[in-house]
């Protein structure tokens, strides 16, 4: 459907098994894309590009904790050096905590932005100034509908706050460089069908599927084609966008 030959994609977190990071390299590996796999858990990141290869691609996988902005210089110079560019960076790695603002301490809040935010920040950073040689770039930013709406089911206040820090620096960026041919779009997805979904009693999965006009979950390769939409050609004049991928559960 979208062509990607000849371009190199870098996604974070995306070593997860059933996570949508893997899921995303899968559907850009279907179009062609050779694929550079990070994550803080490196078995993970090699598990799946052994899938990715498994299915003709070209996948390297890369450890990186994304808090740490030497790292992911690091992650960024050595990718350089493998593949040449970076024509696409999906920003995936993510964490959550379920926790009320009473109970929240300021470590939790710091361990939050740490990850969803920061490193965001960190990889986006590294990844800016080679685009911008370049004059080409394509990011996609893993936010949240906890960032529009609250979060309540699986995060916390500082998780949402994260995810909408994440989406205004997705605008500005994405009028600071789109001089350089580079766009910045977030996508925030509802509540997906991934582990932490399964790990629901069944009674409060049905309270929650309740809010859901679909009347269901949406399923990781529901994120990832949005997700490779937006680093397509035929995405070429979005810019500073934020796609809802939650089934009518948030719409605005
Ligand atoms: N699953 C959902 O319902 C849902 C909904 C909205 C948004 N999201 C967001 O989508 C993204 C992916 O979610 P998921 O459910 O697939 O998560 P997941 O837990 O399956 O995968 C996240 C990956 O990030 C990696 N990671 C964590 N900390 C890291 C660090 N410091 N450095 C590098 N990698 C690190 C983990 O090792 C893991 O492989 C996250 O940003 C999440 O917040 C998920």
């Amino acid at each position: 459907m979208f062509n990607f030959e000849n371009r190199v994609v870098l996604i974070t977190g995306a070593g997860s098994e059933k996570g949508i990071g893997r899921a995303t390299a899968l559907a850009f590996a279907e179009q062609g894309a050779d694929l550079a796999i990070a994550d803080l858990n490196y078995e993970g990141a090699c598990e799946t590009c052994e899938v990715l290869k498994a299915k003709g691609a070209k996948a390297l996988p890369y450890r990186v904790d994304v808090t740490s902005p030497e790292a992911c210089q690091d992650m960024v110079d050595h990718i350089i050096e493998d593949f040449g560019k970076i024509d696409v960076l999906v920003n995936n790695a993510g964490i959550s905590q379920k926790v009320t603002v009473e109970d929240m301490t300021l470590d939790d809040v710091k361990r939050i932005f740490n990850v969803n935010f920061y490193g965001m920040f960190n990889v986006t950073k590294a990844c800016a100034a080679e685009m911008k040689k370049a004059g080409y770039g394509r990011i996609v930013n893993l936010s949240s509908v906890s960032a529009k709406r609250g979060g309540g089911v699986f995060g916390g206040a500082h998780y949402s706050a994260a995810k909408a820090s994440d989406l205004g620096f997705a605008k500005n960026f994405s009028r600071e460089y789109a001089m350089y041919g580079i766009t910045n779009n977030s996508v925030c997805p509802g509540l997906i069908n991934t582990d932490i979904w399964k790990s629901l009693p069944d009674e409060q999965a049905q309270k929650v599927i309740d809010l859901i006009p679909m009347g269901r979950p949406g399923e990781i390769a529901e994120v990832a084609a949005t997700i490779v939409f937006l680093a397509s050609e035929e995405a070429s004049y979005i810019t500073g966008e934020e796609i809802d991928i939650n089934g009518g559960m948030h719409m605005d």
